[in-house]
């Protein structure tokens, strides 16, 4: 919700959405990649999941009349078939590290890496990444940026809610720029 907020309201969202191929990671319901296909005007967004959850955003996609937008299974511990055809400009992922609780997340770094090295193959630009995470503690997204930074991509804030709401959830949005 956060990052969907964030993309609606943001100066420049449509700028950098506007006729971009999207790719959402871990995209539960896909509300992020839902904004971009019918409001920023991406040229294409893919929802990916876990097989089940893709299930549940198909059953959502076939209501909704979204032409460019479709989800596919995407597993980040097993990216054999992460197709070399899917040409990717912007990759964004909404809370998807919560290591207690979601597992490890260098696999997710891994699909990003993968995203990197087929656009460098075709000699496009590298995807802008967009990554929203609710911050608890021990929550692995320090040691995740870490990593990134150690293999030369730039972090930046975007933004930061703390107690939202007074509701106590922290919540940061990150770009992450690889080179
Ligand atoms: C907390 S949910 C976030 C869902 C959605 N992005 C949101 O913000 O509501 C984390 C998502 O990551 C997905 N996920 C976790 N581990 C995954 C993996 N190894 N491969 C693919 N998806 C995974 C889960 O299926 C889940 O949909």
């Amino acid at each position: 919700m956060h990052l969907s907020n964030e993309l609606l309201s943001r100066p420049g969202m449509e700028d950098l959405i506007r006729g971009k191929r999207v790719i959402e990671l871990g995209c539960g319901l896909g509300l992020p990649g839902l904004v971009c296909g019918e409001w920023l005007g991406a040229e294409s967004v893919l929802l990916t999941d876990r097989s089940l959850v893709v299930d549940i955003c198909e059953t959502n996609l076939s209501t909704l009349a979204s032409p460019g937008v479709t989800a596919k299974t995407l597993e980040w511990d097993d990216i054999r078939d992460l197709e070399a055809c899917w040409a990717i400009d912007v990759i964004i992922a909404a809370d998807c590290i919560f290591q207690p609780l979601y597992g490890a997340s260098f696999p997710l770094w891994d699909v990003i890496k993968r995203f990197n090295a087929l656009a460098r193959d075709a000699e496009r630009p590298l995807p802008t990444i967009l990554l929203s995470s609710e911050r608890r503690p021990n929550d692995g997204v320090d040691a995740f940026l870490e990593t990134a930074q150690a293999e030369g991509a730039e972090v930046k804030e975007w933004w930061r809610y703390e107690d939202f709401d007074g509701s106590g959830q922290h919540i940061y949005i990150f770009e992450i720029t690889c080179s």
